[in-house]
């Protein structure tokens, strides 16, 4: 297994990635952000509590970043990620799509979960990568096929293609549900510790395939995870979060690590960087996002 240099191609990635002509999720403009929070806070209220997960956070994810949100649990990545999803909307500040607030979720946002059931168990795995396109009205039922064949092929499940969800393992779910969302093609994908519940060795030979599959199709991608290593190696930008609710802390450059420098001088530096970050005291402002009794 060998890592995959980061910035190794400068082609852009084939136009399989992306739905036909008049169809295609919009991914920038080149020169603008493709994703821009600026300012946001992120609530849940019930009846008598407000419960702040996310405060005044702003980053911009351009074309092709692969762009890490790190936190302790219990931070608000997941909960960034849903807004960015479209499942939830700031309660102050903003997020914008291509220069556009987001509305709802879309097609254009798809999500990739730690857990191993989010497949349809009554689907074949080939029926699970056609069923959000065909259902999502972006793909004829052929193109939908052709598409999830070779999206398949790239995540080497090839000959799994009518296999059920439960004769499958967990990595071997998570690389279906890579392959379907990558399938839609769409402007970002959103991947929330996707591989958090798989074994040490599963998991280290899906970062590299992710790390392959860029280099190959140069996709833009935001990834949540705990794990410092892991953020340094997948990631070329990575948003440092202080614990709850979270705030930016900083927000770091990592283009040039991969598994196969991580046992440089440079990499156990920035560990250890990001590592203070995450365990120094609170930030004085953390107090005023806390939660809020109503
Ligand atoms: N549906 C919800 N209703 C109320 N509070 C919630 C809800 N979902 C999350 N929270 C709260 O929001 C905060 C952030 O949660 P979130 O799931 O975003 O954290 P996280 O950084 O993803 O944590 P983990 O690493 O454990 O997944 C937490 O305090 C959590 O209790
Ligand atoms: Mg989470």
């Amino acid at each position: 297994m060998s890592g995959v240099p980061k910035a190794s191609v400068t082609h852009a990635g084939p136009a399989i990635m992306q739905p036909p002509e008049g169809r295609a999720a919009p991914v920038g403009d080149g020169v603008g952000p493709l994703l821009a929070v600026r300012g946001a806070t992120l609530q849940y209220k019930s009846k008598n509590l407000v419960v702040t997960a996310a405060y005044r956070v702003d980053f911009q994810v351009f074309p092709a970043d692969r762009f890490i949100l790190l936190g302790p649990s219990g931070c608000g990545k997941s909960t960034l990620l849903k807004a960015v999803g479209g499942f939830l909307k700031p309660a102050h500040g903003s997020i914008e799509l291509n220069g556009k607030p987001i509305g709802g979720p879309g097609p254009d946002r798809m999500m990739v979960f730690q857990e191993f059931d989010q497949l349809l168990p009554w689907k074949t795995v080939l029926g699970n990568i056609i069923f959000p396109m065909t259902c999502s009205g972006r793909f004829t039922k052929a193109e939908a096929k052709e598409r999830a064949l070779v999206f398949l092929e790239k995540v080497h499940l090839g000959k799994f293609a009518h296999a059920y969800p439960h004769t499958l393992s967990g990595g071997m779910k998570q690389r279906v549900a890579i392959a379907r969302a990558m399938a839609m093609g769409p402007a970002i994908l959103l991947m929330d510790e996707p591989f958090a519940a798989l074994d040490a060795l599963t998991r280290l030979r899906m970062q590299e395939e992710l790390l392959q599959l860029w280099d190959e199709l140069r996709f833009t991608v935001v990834f949540v995870t705990h794990s410092i290593a892991e953020a340094i190696i997948l990631g070329s930008r990575i948003l440092v979060l202080s614990p709850h609710p979270g705030q930016v802390r900083a927000e770091l450059n990592a283009h040039e690590f991969s598994h196969e420098n991580q046992e440089s001088p440079e990499f156990h530096r920035l560990h250890r960087r990001i590592h203070a970050m995450l365990f120094s005291g609170p930030p004085d402002a953390a107090q005023a996002g806390a939660d809020d009794e109503t």
